[in-house]
């Protein structure tokens, strides 16, 4: 698979980096007690804002869950000095496979000191928790409406790894049995240790026939390692997620982070559910147990750091969504 983005990203160079929290910092030139407190609590957001203890980020991309999350983390300033804000990370830049040659031109594109070149997008994460403990972020999605999405995506049957892209098999079981095989991938991927020596990478993602039972242990297990990520995003609520993380980590909201870019059907929006009913009534009891807990935290940190619709409507505004 050629990569066509990457020569042209690199071709263009380094790119101006915006300040950070600029129009936080504001005026303060305000004299007295007023002033001190502002600045105190600037200097609080300032520091919130950068999160220096989180970084290199590591990015856990749960298929599914949008992978157009990667331009947030791409654009994010002084991440990726090599991607112009102008360039979305997507089929058209980077190919089928595009979060997989992005990766590969990664190293290139990338300040390693801010986020973490990893070896493949959908890595397990296993027995290094402890070492990307705190350094981890992600987008959860409603387990069911990520099952039926998998099983809606013709370029990628998710069931045997190595298949995606090439349109040559997109055999499916019904859709109560692949998602029977889908179910408890989340927990799993949090707590398995994933393929370590497939295609050139590290803790890969196995197709759906190879990964080994899911259990409530591991979705349990998979909570506990929620608390070791420094943002959690909800695939549901795009446009908060999105405005939470740049609440955090700093950077222009731009339009390009908001738009999905690998949707399953033209015109699809994650905002857009899908119709249940062909799962005949399946539920997937795993990964329910680890999306409740992402909800919890999304909305303790949307109040932590008080983001809300009417909050962002500054971000909103400069990504052009009103
Ligand atoms: C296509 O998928 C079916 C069912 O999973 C499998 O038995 C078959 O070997 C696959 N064919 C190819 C060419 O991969
Ligand atoms: C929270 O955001 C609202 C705007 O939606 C603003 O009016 C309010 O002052 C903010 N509160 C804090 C504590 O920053």
């Amino acid at each position: 698979m050629a990569v066509a983005g990457a020569p042209r990203l690199l071709a263009s160079g380094l790119l101006a980096v915006l300040p950070l929290w600029a129009c936080d910092v504001g005026d303060t030139s305000e004299p007295g007690l007023q002033h001190l407190e502002l600045l105190q609590q600037q200097l609080r957001l300032l520091a919130g804002a950068r999160h220096p203890e989180a970084l290199p980020l590591t990015w856990v991309h749960f298929p599914k869950a949008g992978s157009s999350f990667l331009n947030v983390l791409v654009h994010t300033p002084g991440f990726c000095p090599g991607v112009p804000l102008t360039v979305s990370i997507d089929e058209d830049s980077f190919g089928c496979r595009f979060a997989t040659n992005f990766f590969n031109a990664c190293p290139d594109l990338c300040d390693p000191a801010s986020v973490r070149c990893q070896a493949s997008p959908h890595e397990c994460i296993g027995s290094r928790y402890p070492e990307l403990e705190g350094h981890m972020v992600g987008l959860f999605r409603q387990p069911e409406q990520r099952i039926l999405s998998a099983y809606h995506d013709e370029a990628r049957t998710w069931m045997v790894l190595g298949t995606d892209c090439t349109h040559q098999n997109s055999t499916k079981p019904p859709a109560p049995i692949f998602a029977r095989y889908f179910a408890g991938t989340v927990a799993y991927q949090l707590v398995g240790e994933g393929l370590l020596n497939y295609g050139g990478g590290h803790h890969w993602l196995p197709g759906l026939l190879d990964i080994p039972e899911r259990t409530v242990e591991m979705a349990e297990e998979a909570v506990r390692r929620l608390q070791g990520f420094a943002f959690v995003g909800i695939t549901e609520e795009w446009d908060l997620s999105i405005c939470l993380f740049r609440k955090i980590f700093g950077g222009p909201c731009h339009a390009l982070d908001f738009s999905n870019t690998r949707s399953s059907f033209p015109g699809k929006q994650a905002e857009d559910f899908y119709d249940t009913a062909p799962l005949e009534g399946f539920q997937d009891e795993i990964d329910r147990i680890v999306y409740q807990e992402a909800l919890r935290i999304f909305r303790q940190d949307l109040l932590q750091h008080n983001v809300s619709m009417d909050s962002c409507h500054d971000c909103f505004a400069q990504a052009g969504r009103h």
